[in-house]
């Protein structure tokens, strides 16, 4: 097991960091000295990489002797003009100031510059729009910045094309269709504001988010244009509700996750897909959970967004995303030309060179995950201390196979864990249990976390109305012997046994 705040995997540009133990989770989202300390790096959109630190620092620096400062300045840097102004834009809508300068011809770097009370603004923005500088991107902006090599003058895109190739033959979908994105947040958020484009009126539409998602894509809906109807539960009462809204109100446009993250609901698509059509909005689907190679649906509905940083790399150790315009989309010309005018390409190219060679065996893993998680979630759901497992083969199946008619399909690799006498329980089970433990998912290795202390911390009485509990255990199952991996959990679950008999 790794130690508190090494990388995992072990590599420098690793997305995910260790947090062995309940206690460093909350040390973590409280910002205790202890944890923050060690954190060799930490998830790319919520922990500013050291090298990316030092892009910044670097850009200010340069940026400081041509400008009075008032050494009240905080800064990020952007990876392009408009990502850079949309930045600003977003601080000025929250009633703060911010500067843009760009870093140096040619590299595409802009940094905005505002006052210290306002960097939670920028930290927002990158968190929840994704529009960030990996930390390969950053290691090369330094090296040409401090003249240690020349810039290249045309980038590689050859490992994108493949990277589409491939989307292209697991989607059945062209690849004028598909674009990809600096991770799976810049694609939704760019998904987001092109359907806010889509409306002409002076008033900004909201969209509808159907079913509990991963954090962010509440968020943007939340801070970002017309706001969100938010139907929890995604289930045939919200279903009904919805449609009563729908009659009232014309919506921007519907955003799902297939299954959703991290209760692994799968909600009715066929019944969305026919509102859609009824009531003319697009449907977005992020299918993350399921991937490409367990879930049909891109035919079904009009855009597909996918986070490439979780089963389709499966390494952890770079981040990006993707987004599949549907040619059988209603709203297809329409949107496809908004996108072709919107779209900037700034997946950095040595990103997608490590995306495709860690894509190759994508769907052998995924074969073998699907298999092994449901082996463990079938051992799992009959322990004593275990009072639900959050899987799509024990809820919403039906509407879960209706667009999981693949070869070899399966129900996924990510589970979460309910236990009984949760608060003293899942810590116990958390802290005993011997594999690779942090934030992300989707990694060949098996990857656990309390995911809602993780994702939600600052608002944990709203994620328990939502009927999300505040001490679930998310796990995302790997490729090992599945013996092995069951050992693993039967040996931690025991420890809980044994506190039960302790205490008895
Ligand atoms: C379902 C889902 N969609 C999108 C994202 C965002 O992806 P990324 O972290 O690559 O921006 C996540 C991240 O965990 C996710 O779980």
């Amino acid at each position: 097991m790794n130690s508190l705040g090494e990388p995992i995997p072990h590599s420098d540009h690793a997305v995910s960091v260790s947090l062995p133990k309940w206690m460093d989770v909350i040390g973590y989202e409280e910002k205790e000295d202890r944890v923050i300390s060690q954190l060799q790096l930490g998830y790319p959109r919520f922990v500013i990489h050291p090298l990316v630190q030092k892009l910044f620092d670097y850009c200010y620096s340069q940026h400081k002797t041509l400008r009075e400062s008032d050494g009240n300045e905080a800064y990020f840097v952007f990876p392009s003009k408009s990502a850079a102004e949309r930045a600003k834009q977003f601080v000025l809508d929250n009633l703060g100031k911010a500067d843009i300068f760009e870093v140096q011809k040619g590299l595409n770097l802009f940094i905005v510059i505002t006052s210290k009370d306002n960097v939670h603004l920028l930290k927002a923005y990158w968190q929840h729009s994704g529009e960030i500088i990996s930390s390969r991107k950053a290691e090369y902006c330094l090296k040409v910045l401090e003249n240690k090599i020349q810039k290249v003058n045309k980038l590689s895109t050859s490992s994108k094309e493949k990277i589409k190739t491939k989307i292209s033959n697991l989607t059945g979908e062209d690849t004028k269709n598909i674009r990809l994105f600096p991770s799976g947040m810049a694609a939704i958020f760019f998904i987001h504001s092109i359907l806010q484009k889509r409306n002409s009126s002076k008033n900004k539409l909201k969209t509808v988010q159907f079913g509990f998602p991963y954090m962010d894509t509440l968020k943007i809906q939340e801070k970002f244009s017309g706001g969100v109807h938010f139907f929890h539960k995604g289930d045939e009462e919200d279903l009904k509700a919805l449609e009563f809204l729908l009659q009232e109100e014309k919506i921007a446009g519907l955003f799902t996750e297939f299954p959703t993250n991290p209760l692994l609901r799968s909600v009715d698509l066929e019944k969305l897909v026919q509102l859609s059509k009824q009531y003319n909005f697009p449907i977005v689907v992020d299918d993350t959970i399921a991937t490409f190679a367990n879930a049909n649906l891109v035919e079904h509905i009009d855009i597909l967004v996918t986070s490439l940083t979780k089963f389709f790399s499966g390494v952890g150790n770079t981040i990006a995303g993707s987004l599949v315009l549907s040619g059988q989309s209603q709203f297809y010309d329409e949107l496809f030309n908004l996108i072709a005018s919107e779209y900037e390409d700034l997946l950095w190219f040595e990103d997608a060179d490590v995306l495709l060679t860690n894509c190759q065996d994508f769907e052998e893993r995924m074969k073998i995950i699907n298999k092994n998680a449901e082996t463990l979630c079938d051992f799992l759901t009959h322990q004593d201390s275990i009072e639900r497992i959050h899987y799509p083969k024990f809820v919403d199946v039906d509407n879960y196979k209706k667009f999981s008619n693949k070869i070899n399909s399966g129900y996924g690799g990510l589970f979460s864990i309910e236990f009984k006498n949760p608060e003293v329980s899942a810590p116990l089970f958390y802290d005993n249990l011997e594999v690779s433990k942090g934030p992300s998912l989707g990694t060949s290795y098996t990857l656990a976390c309390p995911y809602t202390l993780l994702a939600h911390y600052q608002e944990l009485e709203f994620v328990e109305q939502c009927g999300v509990s505040k001490s679930l255990v998310r796990v995302s199952v790997g490729t090992e012997e599945i013996n092995k991996l069951i050992e693993v959990f039967s040996d931690s679950l025991n420890k809980l046994k044994a506190l039960k008999f302790n205490t008895n």
